[in-house]
């Protein structure tokens, strides 16, 4: 038996804004197993975003337990909790983050400066990953000289290319024509083949359906 990657127990988030709670998660209890290939769907607002940041250790319960790589989060500070996300998790975000002034190149390799990866094989594994997701002839493009789709697959090579254990993607396939929608998706699902969990958030039935399990949320829980 191989440890689960994520463990989330009675795990809530409550945003306060201007003084005025928002319980955004209520309770939420999921593992994700090492090889799980999960689609998360619910309605606009039931939470399935900040569920993704707390699953990637990009923020912290408000209550609950979250184990990450058998870690509990609330052990760890700011820096030991980078080097987790780094070594174990890759993010696609459902707004894309990467940086305006940068190339796609440098957007995906960014995260192997954190690694202390030598600048030579950061261009060479950044250049292999945006091969793969269909976008070698934008290399020294900026988000703004790309489309919607594109950025989206920037973000997406950003996020494997420190291979990680887990990948989390909130809306993979949302800004992509559905015969590139088609294509990123057969990546998820060879890298799921290679043992990486997969957890993506999504509208869409058709790319729900093809997961090996779908949970549903709505006003911050599982139903
Ligand atoms: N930073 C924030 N401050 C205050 N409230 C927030 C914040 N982020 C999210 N919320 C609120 O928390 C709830 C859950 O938001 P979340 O982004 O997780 O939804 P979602 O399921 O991802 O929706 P969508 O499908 O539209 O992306 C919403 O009611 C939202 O308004
Ligand atoms: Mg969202």
């Amino acid at each position: 038996m191989t440890a689960p990657a994520i463990v989330a127990t009675g795990v809530s988030r409550t945003y306060d804004l201007d003084g005025v709670s928002v319980p955004a998660l209520r309770g939420v209890s999921l593992t994700i197993e090492p090889s799980d290939y999960l689609a998360i769907v619910g309605t606009s607002g039931s939470g399935k975003s900040t569920l993704m940041h707390l699953l990637g250790g990009l923020d912290r319960p408000s209550g609950g337990t979250l184990l990450i790589g058998g870690r509990d989060v609330s052990t760890l500070n700011p820096a030991e909790m980078a080097k987790l996300r780094n070594e174990t998790i890759g993010f696609v975000f459902q707004s894309f983050h990467l940086l305006a002034r940068t190339t796609a190149r440098d957007n995906v390799a960014l995260p192997l400066v954190y690694r202390g990866v030598g600048r030579r094989e950061r261009r060479e594994r950044a250049t292999a990953m945006l091969e793969r997701v269909g976008l070698s002839h934008r290399l020294d493009h900026r988000p703004n000289q790309m489309s919607g789709g594109e950025q989206q697959r920037v973000a997406i090579a950003r996020a494997l290319v420190t291979s990680p254990s887990v990948l989390l993607a909130d809306e993979p396939t949302g800004n992509l024509d559905s015969a590139t929608g088609q294509s990123v998706l057969a990546l998820l699902e060879s890298l799921n083949d290679e043992g990486v969990a997969v957890v993506l958030v999504t509208h869409d039935r058709d790319v729900a359906a093809r997961a090996h399990r779908q949970i549903v949320m709505r006003d911050g829980v599982i139903v």
